[in-house]
């Protein structure tokens, strides 16, 4: 019994036990539906962390495995970490902490699963116990080895090119189907701890040779998906601690995880399977290379050229991409913004779904800055827009407004949904040279008619047409 539970209450505790647990699922589940929308992501947030607040403190009073000492200190240090990371770092880097959070989820499902294993190594195992607890493992390693790959290649630890080598998909094929057969004699065989040590080992390399052949760019996607994966360990790591909370959190990440996966495949219009096996990016050009093509011109303008189009102009539309986010212009075009709308213009924000390393990026980023929500309009409705607007500003965004994704069934990106902005009476792009996107192709807009190109770092360059349009 629980040191710390009077007597005289110790009877209700299992019952009220569930009771918080269910308390602290509802609030998990109201807090992601709320983090659904900009207007209500706050308190999603913070009614999730309620919830997992009941949660840990709720755990504590049913499990006496280890002292109240070594638990509140994990506590203090985890949330001192947290905190410390939450303030230092930058919204840019928001995928590599994310990539660390799912490692180190995965690695302690697979860390209390292979407790269990030897705490309970006198007892017989039950069949659906040993089942989820090589889930655990398997998963829990394979998720955190790919993790830290993942975080590598983000950080530019090891190159973000795919690093792949003739055979490697039938290497990893060979090496899962192997996996799956030691998984099996495990729950047949539980004593054996050779099949525990190849299935731990196995997994790991998996995590490696698996996440290695995909492009640094295509890293979101990835660690989306290794954070469903993380979801489902947990769930599995909950049946074998029998506890309630973690299945249905776990589940409820790792379907988080899948769906939101599934919605950045399609806004890319690529399948699952080729941002996992298909090495994109292998032929891009690098950075500093150039996909431009020769023997076309764009049009120059400069920031007073500008601040006359956008002036007279009766709606602007913005269009951010991952540009913006490199050059932190999230509060200048904010600015840019405001004082076009004190003069009378209409302006509105064309947020396309893959825009930016990460899901959501824009819309954090343009939070940031206070731009107003009722601003933002997503792909489909500003895409109805484009035809009655007189100026587009594309701020660092490359790949979403490309036109060869409706036109050119060469181009890898085709098909891909994008924002029609080339519809517009006139296109104004600023970037700081022909160079491509993360697509690594040429973008026949810059040529286009009605297009013109503001070169420069976006920030600087919109602090120079906000100059411009004061003095105008
Ligand atoms: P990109 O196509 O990557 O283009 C970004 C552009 O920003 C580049 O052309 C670059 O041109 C410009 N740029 C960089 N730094 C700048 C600066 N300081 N000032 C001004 N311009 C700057 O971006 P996008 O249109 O947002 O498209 C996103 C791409 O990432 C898509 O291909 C998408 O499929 C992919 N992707 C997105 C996600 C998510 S979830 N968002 C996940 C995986 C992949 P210069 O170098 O010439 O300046």
């Amino acid at each position: 019994m629980n040191p710390l539970v009077p007597e005289a209450i110790a009877d209700y505790l299992p019952n009220a036990i569930q009771l918080a647990y269910l308390l602290a699922a509802v609030l998990f589940i109201l807090g992601l539906k709320r983090l659904s929308s900009p207007a209500t992501a706050r308190s999603g947030n913070m009614l999730a962390s309620i919830g997992m607040f009941i949660g840990v403190v709720v755990t504590l009073f049913d499990r006496d495995i280890i002292s109240f000492e070594f638990i509140i200190a994990g506590i203090f240090i985890g949330a001192i970490i947290g905190a410390f990371l939450a303030r230092k770092v930058q919204m840019t880097s928001m995928p590599e902490l994310v990539s660390l959070f799912n490692g180190f989820g995965g690695a302690a499902s697979a860390l209390v699963a292979s407790g269990e294993y030897f705490r309970l190594a006198t007892e017989p195992f039950g069949g659906h116990e040993l089942g989820a607890m090589v889930i655990s493992l398997f998963i829990g390693s394979l998720t955190f080895t790919g993790s830290m790959i993942a975080f590598g290649k983000l950080k530019g630890i090891i190159g973000g090119s795919p690093m792949v080598y003739p055979g490697y998909k039938v290497v990893n094929t060979t090496l899962l189907i192997i996996l799956l057969v030691f998984a099996v004699l495990f729950v047949v065989d539980a004593d054996n701890r050779t099949f525990y040590l190849v299935i731990t080992g196995l997994a790991l390399m998996l995590g490696i040779l698996l996440v290695l052949p995909i492009g640094g760019a295509d890293m979101p996607v990835v660690i989306s998906l290794l954070n469903s994966l993380t979801g489902l360990a947990a769930s599995a790591t909950g049946f074998v601690l029998n506890n309630n909370l973690l299945i249905i959190s776990g589940t409820l990440v790792g379907s988080a995880g899948l769906i939101l996966t599934m919605i950045m495949c399609k806004a890319m219009n690529r399948p699952l399977a080729n941002v996992l096996f298909g090495a994109f990016g292998t032929e891009a050009a690098g950075p500093g290379g150039t996909t431009a093509d020769m023997g076309k011109t764009v049009k120059e303008v400069t920031a007073e050229d500008l601040s006359v189009m956008t002036t007279y102009a009766k709606r602007v539309v913005i269009v951010p991409g991952y540009g913006l986010a490199v050059a932190q212009a999230q509060h200048v075009i904010r600015e840019v913004a405001d004082f076009l709308e004190s003069k009378g213009v209409d302006i509105r924000y064309g947020i396309h779904p893959v825009a930016g390393r990460m899901p959501g990026h824009m819309n954090v980023l343009l939070a940031e800055a206070n731009v107003p929500y009722p601003q933002l309009f997503d792909m489909d409705d500003i895409n109805k827009e484009f035809e009655k607007t007189d100026v587009v500003l594309v701020i660092g965004a490359n790949d979403v407004v490309n036109p060869d994704a409706r036109t050119n069934s060469n181009s890898p990106i085709y098909g891909m949904p994008i924002l029609n902005v080339d519809e517009a009476k006139s296109v104004v792009i600023l970037k700081r040279s022909l160079n491509p996107g993360f697509a690594g192709i040429d973008n026949q807009l810059f040529y286009g008619e009605n297009s013109y190109i503001f070169f420069g770092d976006a920030k600087k360059s919109l602090e120079t047409l906000i100059q411009a349009l004061k003095e105008l």
